[in-house]
């Protein structure tokens, strides 16, 4: 084999999976609670004041099917385009999500300094002129879910992180895996993909009718969610959503740095094909490692 991409190999890791999993905050069993497995379920209300799209709510929940909701659960798995009056949410994938068949949605309210450090560092780097310190962060995560009905191995695993101060709130959706759009209630096929009645991602104001959204929301080009961003790092948007008017962050040379590290994903993927189409991975993997 080439020694440059043994090289390459050797700098960049375990090129074995392609998943984004880097863009994920820490998540899981034991600091998480766990949804209860059910089609269309969702977590029970989450006490706390958050204000969003311009106003003061009081509970989040964490819907099954992809949602935050505010003060009352909304676990539709009907995706409608935004805006639309009586929900107010924010969706990092809102799709059929069916937790009974495959995976498991978690969520931790927080107070943790390591964790509130890393979101206030995050933020601060794509917020510059603002010097916020949350008091609170939600790391809601949808780990290799399933959709409704499903019989093929296609999971997605991507996550929200809510984080406020009572004045100012921010919200990251982080996109690891994204392999199907739809159920089959949708009009998805059996592997869980569309032609035009895919996931949506963004958020709805129902008070104000109001929007916003990322681009490939409700069309199949939404399955390369992991690959877009509003900061230069692949699979992750950051919007501050306290008011009525969101607000998307601008990317300054601060993000460089991150950006590299899309360059070396990418060049982590050119590998992983280049190792289906010449050898199995194994074979690279045991003559390396
Ligand atoms: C905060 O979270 C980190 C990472 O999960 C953990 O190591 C640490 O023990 C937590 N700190 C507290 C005070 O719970
Ligand atoms: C939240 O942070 C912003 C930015 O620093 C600040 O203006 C605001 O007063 C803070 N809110 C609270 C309740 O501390
Ligand atoms: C379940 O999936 C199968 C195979 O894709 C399909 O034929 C059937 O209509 C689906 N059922 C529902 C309730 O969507
Ligand atoms: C996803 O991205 C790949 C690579 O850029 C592209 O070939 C493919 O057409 C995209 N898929 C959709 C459904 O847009
Ligand atoms: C981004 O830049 C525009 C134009 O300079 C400015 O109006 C806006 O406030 C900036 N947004 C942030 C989040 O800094």
């Amino acid at each position: 084999m080439n020694l440059a991409v043994i090289f390459l190999l050797l700098v960049i890791g375990d090129c074995s999976t392609s998943a984004n999993t880097g863009v994920l905050y820490p998540y899981g069993a034991p600091l998480d609670n766990e949804n209860m497995k059910a089609d269309d379920g969702a977590s029970s209300a989450i006490t706390v004041t958050v204000p969003v799209f311009g106003r003061q709510y009081s509970s989040i929940y964490v819907n099954n099917n992809g949602l935050l909701s505010f003060d009352v659960l909304f676990n539709s798995k009907l995706m409608q385009p935004f805006p639309f009056a009586d929900g107010t949410l924010l969706a990092p994938f809102w799709a059929d999500v069916d937790n009974e068949i495959s995976g498991g949605i978690y969520y931790r309210m927080s107070q943790n300094s390591s964790l509130i450090t890393q979101n206030a560092n995050d933020l601060a780097s794509y917020f510059p002129g603002i010097s916020y310190t949350p008091t609170w962060v939600l790391v809601a995560t949808w780990d290799k879910v399933a959709f409704f009905n499903s019989t093929t191995n296609r999971v997605n695993t991507f996550q929200a992180v809510l984080s406020s101060n009572e004045t100012m709130t921010f919200v990251m959706y982080n996109y690891a895996e994204i392999e199907w759009t739809t159920g089959t209630n949708q009009g998805g096929n059996s592997e869980g993909l569309s032609r035009d009645g895919d996931a949506k991602a963004g958020g709805n104001n129902g008070a104000t009718i109001s929007y916003f959204e990322i681009p490939g929301s409700l069309t199949p080009a939404i399955i390369n969610i992991t690959t877009t961003s509003n900061v230069e790092v692949p699979g992750r948007w950051i919007f501050r959503v306290d008011q009525s008017q969101v607000i998307s962050p601008n990317v300054t040379s601060k993000q460089k740095e991150k950006a590299c590290s899309w360059i070396l994903r990418t060049m982590c993927l050119a590998l992983d094909y280049w190792n289906h189409q010449h050898i199995s991975s194994s074979v690279i993997k045991t003559s390396i490692f």
